[in-house]
Formats: structure tokens, sequence, C-alpha cells
């Protein structure tokens, strides 16, 4: 029964008004009714508002334009009853902060996007953007809505507008527990960061029936666009494995995050540094410069109990990146993995990173760099797939930020990598070398090879002489205190003092400004 129909044999009183308010509003909150609900259920889906209510607290939830109608006539839609649209949007707290919410209601009408379900998303997404709070939509929907045509289109247009208008001023995330396919996943696409639900999520432009047409490729709706396959084509930034663990996923990343551009992140703790030594640091590092190790353990050994969110965790494993805190600040970390591909850079690693660094100079957060790289992967496959403009993305990604940046090179520093890796040069504010790192133009064994290969041809025992000329190389040209002679290190320490460096350093940075000449913005290689 609607509004209309109530009450015409006489006037309704203040208190059936109220009464019919509430049956309304617990009609439309039911969505496509328990039979969907159940169907949804079923397929291991959670709802639009058990989903919401996992992210803010629920006594706080204000929910926004829940009676939301639609105007379309055409296929049967006249007088049709959509309740809410398809989507619930609205706002609340987490742990007290403001946060802007979406939710597409897969069980009206398939979560698809019609003119005023779009409007929802749109006005929410404005509220966020004047407020100041970040905005988390959750993707459930089989796109626009086909009965509306050029006004579903229109909707989706609108909504990546604001995605774009809300980038770099208000954190933007957006949790996949469904199907999004087709344009619809450039919403997300514009959005930081993508978690992706594994099991029900499904990301692609192309969808499976029209790959079997076009090329007789038989592939299924979760090889082609589930999270794993989202995942390493560097599309999705965390897998969850179900709809709680999305929310869980969503809110930790929001603990790290200010609030919007204009502040800095939260910080949590007593305000105190903290500088425990860690000895096991020491022996990080092999004696062997060619042995692998993991960088990760020694990551998590220098932030607050030792807690990492890893970004993009199995797209480009040879370059790690994600949020930590040290003395309850929030830190961005970057760091090669000497375990695996010995952390050369590549195409991928150049774009994961430069990603990561634009979203942590946006939003305020100090960087931090762990260096131990051999170079940029050689190869034709590297040099054809545009390694130079990829590889120069990283370069300016760090040398346009402007947030404090601190390096820490623990083994290798080759060549370009170097560089890209924010070295002094690139805009580094504060650089330290642990005695076991090696920077130059090449690694020694390569370099003795071009500079001493006349003397190694006519040495009597041209091994021993090679080796004697790697040595020399090492000593004399590539060890830290040549670069700390020349001001491009401020210090040589103890590995088992980096956290009392890095608290320092960073506390020393809090209030950094950097001014740069005034422009529309920069030419972010593409
Ligand atoms: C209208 C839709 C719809 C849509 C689903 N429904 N998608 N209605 N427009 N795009 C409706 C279904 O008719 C159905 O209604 C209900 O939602 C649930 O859908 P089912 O098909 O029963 O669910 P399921 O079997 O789980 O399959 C989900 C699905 C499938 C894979 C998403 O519905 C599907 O393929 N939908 C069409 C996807 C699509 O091609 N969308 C347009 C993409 S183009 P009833 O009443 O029968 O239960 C696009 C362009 C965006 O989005 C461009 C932006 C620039």
């Amino acid at each position: 029964m609607t509004m209309r129909d109530e009450g015409k044999a006489r006037p309704q009183t203040s208190r059936e008004k109220i009464e019919q308010l509430r049956r309304t509003k617990i009609h439309l909150r039911r969505g496509g009714g328990s039979e969907r609900i159940e169907r949804q259920h079923q397929s291991g889906k959670l709802t639009a508002r058990e989903r919401i209510s996992m992210i803010v607290e629920e006594e706080t939830f204000q929910e926004l334009f829940l009676f939301a109608r639609h105007r379309s006539t055409a296929f049967g839609m006249a007088g049709k009853e959509l309740p809410g649209e398809g989507v619930v949007t609205g706002t609340g707290t987490y742990n007290g902060r403001q946060v802007f919410v979406a939710a597409q209601d897969f069980t009206v009408i398939g979560g698809s996007v019609g003119e005023s379900h779009a409007d929802k998303i749109c006005q929410t997404m404005d509220l966020a953007l004047k407020c100041g709070a970040p905005f988390v939509c959750i993707n459930d929907s089989g796109g626009a809505r086909i009965q509306e045509g050029i006004d579903a289109l229109s909707g989706y247009g609108r909504i990546f507008y604001r995605n774009i208008l809300l980038s770099g001023v208000v954190p933007q995330i957006s949790i996949i527990a469904g199907p999004c396919a087709g344009g619809a996943a450039y919403s997300p696409a514009l959005m930081d960061f993508i978690i992706m639900v594994r099991g029900t999520a499904e990301m692609f432009i192309t969808g499976p029936q029209v790959l079997r047409q076009v090329t007789g490729e038989e592939i299924t709706a979760q090889e082609l666009g589930g999270p794993d396959a989202q995942m390493s084509s560097g599309v999705a930034h965390f897998i969850a494995e179900s709809d709680a663990d999305a929310a869980h996923i969503c809110k930790q990343l929001l603990s790290f995050l200010p609030a919007n551009n204009l502040e800095d992140p939260p910080s949590y703790g007593t305000g105190e540094l903290e500088f425990f030594p860690d000895y096991t640091l020491d022996t990080v590092i092999p004696d062997n410069p060619r042995e692998p190790y993991d960088i990760k353990p020694v990551i998590q050994r220098l932030v607050d109990n030792g807690e990492f969110l890893e970004i993009q965790a199995s797209f480009a494993p040879n370059c790690v990146i994600g949020f930590a805190r040290i003395d309850g600040h929030t830190v961005g970390m970057v760091a090669n993995q000497p375990a695996v591909m010995a952390g050369v850079l590549d195409i991928n690693s150049s774009d994961k990173i430069a990603g990561f660094v634009r979203f942590c100079n946006a939003f305020n957060i100090p960087l931090v760099t762990m260096i131990d790289v051999p170079g940029f992967l050689p190869g034709t496959e590297q040099e054809r797939g545009g390694i130079i403009r990829h590889g120069a993305k990283m370069l300016f990604a760090y040398g346009a930020t402007t947030v404090p940046k601190i390096s820490i090179i623990l083994r290798k520093a080759y060549g370009g990598a170097y560089l890209a890796m924010c070295g002094k040069d690139l805009g580094a504010d504060r650089v330290a070398a642990w005695p076991s790192c090696e920077i130059a133009v090449m690694g020694p064994e390569g370099a003795v090879n071009i500079i001493f290969r006349d003397q190694i041809q006519k040495a009597e025992n041209a091994v021993a002489a090679r080796e004697d000329f790697v040595r020399q190389y090492r000593e004399e040209f590539a060890s830290p205190y040549v670069g700390a002679a020349r001001n491009l290190i401020d210090d040589i320490i103890e590995p088992n003092e980096t956290r009392r460096y890095l608290s320092l350093a960073l506390a020393s940075l809090r209030n950094k400004r950097e001014l740069r000449p005034q422009k529309k913005h920069g030419l972010l290689p593409m």
C-alpha cells in the first residue's frame, strides 16, 4: 500500500500519518522482499543494509533518499515500485569519524543503475565532498538499467564525473561484492582503493559471453574478472574472503587515512617517540650480495606493533607497498622485495609504486622508502612494453611529492633505479644507509667487466684479477661512505637503530612545508 492509497475515506490524523510513515519505511527498507533477500544470502552475499551496518556504527547511520522513485515508463516500468531505487545511501560514523556510503541493493531490479539510483549516489558524493569525509561505495549491480536507456548512461557519467571531483580531496574506497561489469567498472577504477570479495565479485569491460562470440574463448566470469584475475591485472588492491572481511579491510584502511586532503591522518597512541633497538635487523642482510631475503618482516620490525597493511600484495610482488604507523602516525611504506626477482623494478612495480606515492602525497602521508634494488629489469619485453614511460611515472611521482620523504638504503642501489626509489636528488628529505649498502651506476661485476676489461684480459690469473677489481670497486666506489662524503646520505646507521632514525626523522619533518612553482598541474607521464 502506498501513501496515496491510504486515508481516502477521511483525512488522516497526525498519529495515523506517523504510523503510515513507519510502515512505509519498514516496507521500503525490505528492498526486494524476503524471497530475494533469501536468494542474496544463499549466493553468499549480504544485503546492502547488512553491508553498511558492518562499516558504520549502526546507531549513527542516517539514511538519505529512501523515498526515491524512478520516472521511467517504457518496457513495463510505469508505476513499478523499486524500493529505495536499488541503492541504499547515507552517512554515519566509523570510530566517531564521518563516512558517506552507497550500497547497491541487488534484490531490487539487480541493483541496476537508473537515473534516480545514480542521483542518490551523486548527491551522497556531493555531500562527502562538501563535508570533507571519505566516500565508500559497495558495488553489486547488473549495470546500467536497460529500461532507462540514455538516462542510465547519463547517471553513470555523473557518477564518474564526481569520482574525478572527489579524487585527491576525500578518500574513495570501492568494495566490489557482486557483478560490476562493462563501463560500470570505471567508477571503482576512478576511486583510490578497490576491495574485491572472493567468490562473488566480478569486474570486466567485455564479458565472457562477448568474448565467446568474438574470439571463441571459453572463459568463466570468475576466471575473467574475479578477484584473483583483477589482482594480477593491478586493478584490485585487496581480496576479501567475505563481505564481512571486506568491511573489515575497509575500516582498517580508513583508520590510516585523513578525512580529507586538508587534514593530517589520525594519530593513535601516546604521542611519545619509541626507539626500541632491534638487533635482529643487524643480521637481515646476507653476506652474499646475491642472496635474497624477505623485506616484509623487516618492515614489520620497524613499525608500531608490527602492523603493516599491505596493498596489492600479489600484483608486482617484486615491490611492497602499504600503510603502517610509526609512533602512532600513519606512514606509507615502499620497499623493493629482494625475495622476488631480486627486487628489480619493472613496468608493473613502477606503476604500483607511482600510484601509491601519488595517493600518499595527496593525503599528507609521509613516505618511508626501503631501497634494495639491482636496477630495472632488462629485456625486450620490458623495453617494448614501455619501461621508460612507466619508470618515468615513478620518478615523476616521487619528485613531485612534497610530503616528508625518508629513504633507507639497505643494500643495492644501482643506476636509475637508485634515483627512481627516491634518492636525495629526487627530493628525499632524509637518506640513511646501512653499512652493507652499495650505490653505483651498476653492480660491481658488470662494472669491472667494462672498465677493467683490458687489465683482466692481460692478467696472468684473470679470475683472481677480476675478483680483486670487484673488491676494489666495492670498497672505493660503491660503499656508503662515498655517498656520505658527498652529503647524499645524511647518516650511515646500524640496522638495529633504524627505528630510532625513522622516529626522529619523521618527528623532525612533521611540520614540513615545501612550495613548488604555481601551475595548473604537472604532466605525469602516462
Ligand atoms: C535492468 C536488470 C539488469 C539491468 C539485472 N537486472 N541487470 N534489470 N537492467 N542491467 C534484473 C534482472 O532482470 C532480474 O530481474 C534481476 O535484476 C536479477 O537479475 P538475474 O539475472 O536474475 O540475476 P543473476 O542470475 O544473478 O545474474 C546477474 C547478472 C545478469 C549477471 C548481472 O542479471 C546480467 O547479465 N544482467 C545484465 C548485465 C548487463 O549487460 N548490463 C548492462 C551492462 S552495460 P527479475 O525481475 O527478472 O528478477 C553497462 C554500461 C554502463 O552497464 C556504461 C557506463 C558508461
